[in-house]
């Protein structure tokens, strides 16, 4: 199958596998997305293929993403962004189901399709029926020159370079930087002020040297992969900016190790999946230092209650003594910015789990890495 790329990036640079590699090409990937494209004296973004003037890019009314699988999930973090940053409604739809619903297109929404390879079929048709109906799309994608790419009326390209392993990690990661910049140049052109502006364009500029400082501190990523692979079945929790987390966190043990994980709002747990929970079945719990965080601390509490095993992955600034369990930290950032962060601890966890059960990391069973069929 064509992978589309070189024989040249078909290196693996000294690393196991291509999603190790990957993984760790993350600091230099992030600073790329961003390179060029921020304007510190008027604290904004400058994406020069919107195709939009500021008059334009200031009448829409709302924002509609559509990806498909990981794409999706980093598409609900951008909503989030766009929504805190901008305050335009924004929600995310897997472009999938999107496209045989006969979805109403109106002209005062954005539409955003997102893609790593440019190929997906499922969410090449959603932007065709945007299209159709006269609504205007932009792409957020990283292959260059791919058909998403130049389907759309405008667009990001995220500079991730290629990406081998079939499960995505640095273009999910660019994906979610690129949204964060621009929902800052969607709020700028409302009421996000130049302070704003500037201290998330500050958060933004932070994330390379941090993800560099995750990946360092990742030791206990192995310890909670150990963990996780002794059940068949895991959660991953969390709320509000943490929930799309966890949704990639579970997409992302379940595609590489075949263990079946379920991401769940932790506000949820108590109204049905709670039952589930006994020392076989372990959660993740994504914990951000915010406002939410001695909620969270309670559904860990009501997990350890009924003897499953937990772990966190959580800010420097979030008291987990009393869970006493194993726990991954990630360095704080803009509160709009954490859930890039916080996601990267969930690609070593997975990676570990499938290398610890010797399968193929890289061509896990039954996918591809572009799904061009329908
Ligand atoms: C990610 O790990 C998955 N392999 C998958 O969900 C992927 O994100 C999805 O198929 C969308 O691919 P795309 O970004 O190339 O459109």
């Amino acid at each position: 199958e064509d992978i589309g790329v070189d024989a040249d990036d078909l290196d693996l640079g000294g690393h196991a596998h291509f999603m190790l590699k990957e993984i760790h090409e993350q600091p230099a990937a992030a600073a790329a997305v961003i390179a060029g494209r921020i304007d510190e004296r008027f604290g904004t973004t400058r994406l020069g293929g919107l195709n939009l003037t500021p008059r334009e890019l200031r009448a829409f009314k709302r924002v509609k993403i559509l990806g498909c699988g990981s794409a999706y999930y980093v598409g609900q973090m951008g909503a989030q962004m766009i929504e805190d940053l901008a305050r335009i409604p924004a929600d995310a739809e897997a472009a999938s189901e999107f496209r045989y619903r006969n979805p109403i297109i109106e002209a005062d929404t954005l539409y955003i399709a997102v893609s790593q390879s440019g190929e997906t079929a499922d969410t090449a048709f959603a932007v065709q029926e945007v299209q159709r109906k006269g609504g205007y799309v932009l792409g957020v994608v990283n292959v260059v020159g791919s058909t998403i790419a130049r389907a759309v009326d405008g667009g990001v390209y995220i500079h991730a370079g290629p990406e081998v392993a079939v499960a995505s990690t640095k273009a999910l990661t660019n994906m979610g930087i690129a949204f964060a910049m621009l929902a800052v140049q969607l709020g700028r052109v409302r009421d996000l002020s130049v302070a704003d502006g500037k201290r998330i364009l500050a958060g933004l500029q932070a994330i390379p040297g941090q993800i560099a400082q995750v990946l360092a501190d990742a030791e206990p990523a192995k310890a909670i992969a150990a963990e996780l692979i002794k059940g068949d079945s895991a959660f991953y929790i969390g709320r509000t900016r943490g929930y799309p987390v966890a949704r990639e966190g579970a997409q992302k043990l379940k595609e590489i190790s075949y263990i079946h994980a379920e991401a769940y709002q932790a506000s949820e747990l108590k109204h049905g999946p709670l039952a589930l929970i006994d020392e076989q079945m372990p959660t993740v719990a994504i914990i951000p230092d915010d406002e939410l965080a001695d909620r969270n601390l309670a559904a860990g509490e009501q997990v350890l209650a009924r003897k499953g095993p937990l772990v966190v992955i959580a800010h420097p600034g979030v008291d987990v003594s009393a869970l006493k369990v194993p726990t991954i930290r990630v360095p704080k950032n803009e509160p709009e910015l954490d859930p890039i962060l916080l996601t990267i601890p969930t690609q070593v966890i997975a990676y570990y789990a499938a290398l610890a059960l010797g399968l193929d990391v890289d061509k896990p069973r039954n996918l591809a890495k572009s799904v061009t069929v329908e």
